[in-house]
């Protein structure tokens, strides 16, 4: 059966020049997962070194039940995009920062990682291989992921004695079901993400399942993520589940300063970047909660979520609206930062690369 779906997957839909598409709704996408065709596999050696990966057909891995990766959760991963340009060729953005925070994730999981270039290569790679499951321009894009895994099998605690890299795609739309609409959040007061010395300033596997009862609950109510406080003081914005967070006063744009505790977002920094350009003073700080509850706007960014209107924030029952539309700083990021990873923009930065 899976050989018959794969076949019928095969099936052209529509023809754009010389451009094939695989048939799939692309007026639907949301963040399901459709595994695109190919992914790529590379082993690393005992003496750490990681050698010649390859691509294969999309499928199952084998691991010991006693692999590092299933028992002592050493695992990091990322989240990269491939774009397709209004001519059908494709971009790819900033893919030597996602291999970079890898290396560092890796160095704080004990784990050996693949150079920028070996990383860079996959990814292009599985990004051409499965070409057809790159949406067409504005309607969605084929969301990457990377894994880095250690795979070989452990008893006590400690290292992995193998690790294997991998790095399969699936083609996305919006990250949230509100698509491009207003998110509703909730400041989570139980439960944290990180703690200082953690892991949490990492892509670790382990930062992501401990959210799940909170985000859940908070999905449970009608919100569409959980806003973290730092757990110290319970006091300061950290991030949402699935992306970081910004703050807009006036014509300052305020992130929670990096300090272990919060991922290093690609989008982020480019968001950044971008404000900065446009002329907005930009300032990476402690952020308390009663400034966010007295902002004019609050937007998430992350790779899957892009760059995501808050409408609305509830803390201690307490619940505040946003500025959110077309005139706001939200949206007139985006639009910039959406129109240089589609091409529609001139890229003087360096950061998108043609494939
Ligand atoms: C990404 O934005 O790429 C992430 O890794 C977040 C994940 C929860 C989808």
């Amino acid at each position: 059966a899976a050989t018959a779906l794969r076949e019928e997957r095969k099936k052209p839909i529509y023809q754009n020049g010389d451009d094939e598409y695989a048939d799939l709704d692309w007026d639907n996408l949301g963040f399901g997962l459709t595994p695109a065709d190919y992914m790529y596999v590379m082993k690393c050696s005992k003496d750490g070194a990681f050698t010649e990966g390859e691509v294969s057909p999309y499928g199952n891995i084998q691991l010991s039940p006693s692999a590092g990766v299933l028992n002592y959760g050493q695992a990091i991963y990322e989240g990269t995009k491939a774009y397709r340009k209004e001519d059908g060729k494709l971009l790819l953005f900033r893919p030597d920062q996602n291999a970079i925070r890898m290396k560092l994730g890796a160095e704080r999981m004990l784990m050996p990682s693949p150079s920028v270039d070996q990383f860079v290569n996959a990814v292009k790679q599985i990004a051409l291989a499965n070409k057809r499951w790159v949406p067409p321009t504005g309607k969605g894009t084929l969301y990457i992921r990377p894994l880095l895994m250690g795979s070989g099998p452990i008893l006590g605690l400690g290292p992995a004695p193998e690790y294997t890299f991998i790095v399969y795609a699936s083609p996305v739309g919006n990250y949230f079901k509100e698509g491009v609409a207003a998110l509703n959040l909730y400041v989570e007061e139980e439960y944290v993400r990180a703690a200082p010395g953690g892991a949490g300033g990492v892509k670790s596997i382990t930062n992501y399942a401990p959210v799940l009862k909170a985000l859940s609950r908070a999905k449970s109510l009608g919100f569409s993520d959980v806003l973290y406080l730092d757990s110290v003081k319970k006091q300061y914005l950290e991030e949402a589940s699935s992306c970081n967070v910004f703050v807009v006063k006036g014509r300052t744009i305020s992130t929670p300063e990096t300090n272990g505790t919060i991922l290093e977002g690609i989008t982020r920094k480019s968001i950044m970047e971008i404000a900065s350009d446009q002329g907005y003073k930009v300032v990476e700080r402690a952020v308390h909660v009663d400034e966010v509850m007295d902002a004019d706007e609050v937007f998430c960014t992350g790779t899957a979520v892009v760059v995501a209107p808050v409408g609305t924030i509830t803390y201690q029952n307490k619940r505040v609206e946003y500025k959110t539309g077309d005139e706001s700083v939200c949206l007139k990021l985006r639009s910039i930062l959406v129109s240089i990873q589609t091409g529609l923009i001139e890229d003087n930065k360096g950061w998108v690369m043609n494939i």
